[in-house]
């Protein structure tokens, strides 16, 4: 006979509802092994400038927040942090304007789908990100992935039911790993925000999730994310596609998830088995994760080195192309050019830069699906040297010789060669993170490694 204790049946029913406040902290007692394990993501503070290692990003990005700010991911007790403390979501606008969204909080915590029940999808979307700042007291954590009241697994975000429904994989009719890897799939997506309807996050999937697919969405429906400064191409932005990535890997064939890899099975020190929430770097699990199907640990290691340089390889080529693919465009409008004449090679660029980002955005590709990644690169290759073909043409007409190319030295110059002031951005958020954030914000906004 199974004796149920009194702290199991704790752990297993609790009486609260989608929209209630639900903190990490409720589940201390309740799942100790889970909870220690989800609070050492606290350990995992190391990340990269991508804009410094690589300054042409400021010049593809040219127009958009990106070009201001961009690091590596860490771990999931900065989500609330970091999104609040980047130069990407500024300062709070003026009396009367309209500032960043608040969809940006989107995949930072558990408050969201709770705020999202209090003011409907499009009442939080319509807020400004700082209107909201008060309420995000807790980073990516329980109620995310699971019922509040239990320790069922959910999706907590109406966007993301509906987007897995559109690529027939809804929720409730998936096998108990589909639905894990479903949870992370909530967050590391790639997603837009709509402007017809507030802001509202949606994910791009009604004729797909690849990037053929969702560039036929966007171009059918004419939507641009912003109008590129230098080339006034209307660009698209692709953000973490992971989810779309593993789906179509030869892992995900044989069944094994993001779960399987970044939250294997671990002892506790009572010698019960838990879920590890440290979700994290998979390679330093090596035995739990990937032992059960690969031999050789220094095997794979090798194997994804190689998958990298080749990824890196080919990125590094296509942006370079694309920098020149821009200036160039420029050129040829500062030499009169026609909008008829432009269509074509700023189409190229617009589909260039998609393919590279959907490439590129998605964290840990070179892992999770190093095939599509190249192809995708190999493609966003030749598109850029079609743009630059067109251009090149359009240029010998108008009889332009010489191009001028921006320093790429340091992402400083580049910045400074955009028309950024960095210096003014970075003393209107400090003076913000001090008066605004660190008083008047919950603590989860300030919680930096250094700190
Ligand atoms: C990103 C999604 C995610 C977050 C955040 C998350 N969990 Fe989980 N949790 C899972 C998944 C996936 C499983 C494994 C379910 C399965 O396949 O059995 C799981 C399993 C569990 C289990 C069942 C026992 C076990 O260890 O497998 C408990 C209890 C649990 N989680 C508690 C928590 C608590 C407490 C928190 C917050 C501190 C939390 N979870 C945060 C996804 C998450
Ligand atoms: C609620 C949204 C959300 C969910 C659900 C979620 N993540 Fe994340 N994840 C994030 C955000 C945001 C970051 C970046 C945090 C930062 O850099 O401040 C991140 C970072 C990561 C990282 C980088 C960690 C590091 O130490 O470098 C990994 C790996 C990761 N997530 C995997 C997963 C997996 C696997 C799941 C499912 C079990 C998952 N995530 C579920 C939002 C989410
Ligand atoms: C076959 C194992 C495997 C599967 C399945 C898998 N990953 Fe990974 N993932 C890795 C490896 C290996 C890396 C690269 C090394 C590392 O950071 O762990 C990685 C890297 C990442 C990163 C980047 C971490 C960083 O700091 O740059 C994220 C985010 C991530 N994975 C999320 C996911 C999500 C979400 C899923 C499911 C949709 C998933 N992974 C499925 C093995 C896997
Ligand atoms: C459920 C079984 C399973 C698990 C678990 C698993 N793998 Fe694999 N892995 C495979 C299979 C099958 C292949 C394909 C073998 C082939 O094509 O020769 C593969 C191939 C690979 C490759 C080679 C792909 C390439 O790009 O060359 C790498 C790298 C890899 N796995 C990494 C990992 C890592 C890291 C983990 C743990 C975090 C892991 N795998 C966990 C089954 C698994």
């Amino acid at each position: 006979m199974r004796i149920i204790t009194p702290l199991l049946l704790s752990a297993l029913s609790f009486s609260l509802h989608a929209a209630d406040a639900v903190p990490n902290s409720f589940w201390k007692e309740r799942a100790p092994l889970e909870y220690q394990s989800w609070q050492t993501t606290e350990s995992q503070g190391e990340r990269e400038d991508m804009l410094a290692q690589r300054p042409q990003l400021v010049v593809l990005w040219a127009g958009s927040a990106y070009a201001k700010e961009f690091h590596s991911p860490r771990g999931h007790r900065f989500a609330i942090s970091d999104v609040a403390q980047t130069l990407r979501t500024g300062v709070a606008p003026a009396q009367g304007q309209k500032g960043m969204s608040a969809s940006c909080w989107t995949c930072k915590g558990p408050d969201v789908p709770r705020m999202m029940a209090k003011l409907g999808e499009e009442g939080f979307s319509g807020k400004n990100f700082t209107d909201l700042g008060t309420e995000m007291g807790n980073t990516v954590g329980c109620s995310d992935c699971h019922e509040t009241d239990s320790t069922k697994l959910t999706l907590s975000r109406p966007h993301a039911q509906k987007a897995m429904a559109k690529v027939s994989l809804p929720f409730n009719e998936q096998n108990a790993a589909m639905q894990g890897a479903q949870t992370c799939g909530q967050c590391h997506v790639t997603y837009y925000f709509q402007p017809e309807a507030n802001n509202k996050v949606n994910i791009p999937w009604i004729f797909g999730s690849t990037a053929d697919d969702i560039e036929r969405y966007y171009d059918t429906r004419r939507f641009y994310e912003w109008s590129h400064p230098i080339s006034r191409t209307p660009m698209l932005k692709a953000r973490h596609p992971e989810f779309e990535h593993w789906s179509r890997s030869h892992h995900a064939k044989e069944g094994a998830t993001c779960i399987t890899c970044h939250m294997p099975q671990e002892q506790g020190e009572n010698g019960k088995s838990f879920s590890e929430h440290r979700v994290g770097n998979a390679l330093d699990r090596f035995d739990q994760a990937c032992a059960g199907c690969h031999d050789s640990k220094a095997g794979v290691e090798a194997a994804l080195r190689v998958n990298k340089e080749k990824i890196d390889t080919l990125r590094t080529e296509v942006e370079m192309l694309l920098v020149k693919a821009h200036y160039e465009a420029k050129a040829a409008w500062d030499a009169g050019a026609e909008w008829y004449f432009m269509d074509e090679p700023l189409m190229s660029i617009r589909h260039s830069q998609w393919r590279w980002d959907f490439a590129v955005s998605s964290h840990g590709l070179y892992a999770h699906n190093p095939k599509e990644g190249v192809e995708l690169l190999t493609t966003a290759l030749s598109q850029a040297k079609q743009a630059r073909a067109q251009l090149g043409e359009i240029l010998l007409r108008l009889k332009v010789e010489k191009v001028s190319y921006p320093d790429l030295s340091s992402k400083e110059a580049v910045q400074a060669a955009v028309g950024l002031d960095m210096e003014k951005l970075t003393a209107e958020k400090k003076a913000y993170i001090d008066s605004e954030i660190k008083k008047h914000w919950p603590e989860a906004a300030s919680r930096l490694p250094h700190e």
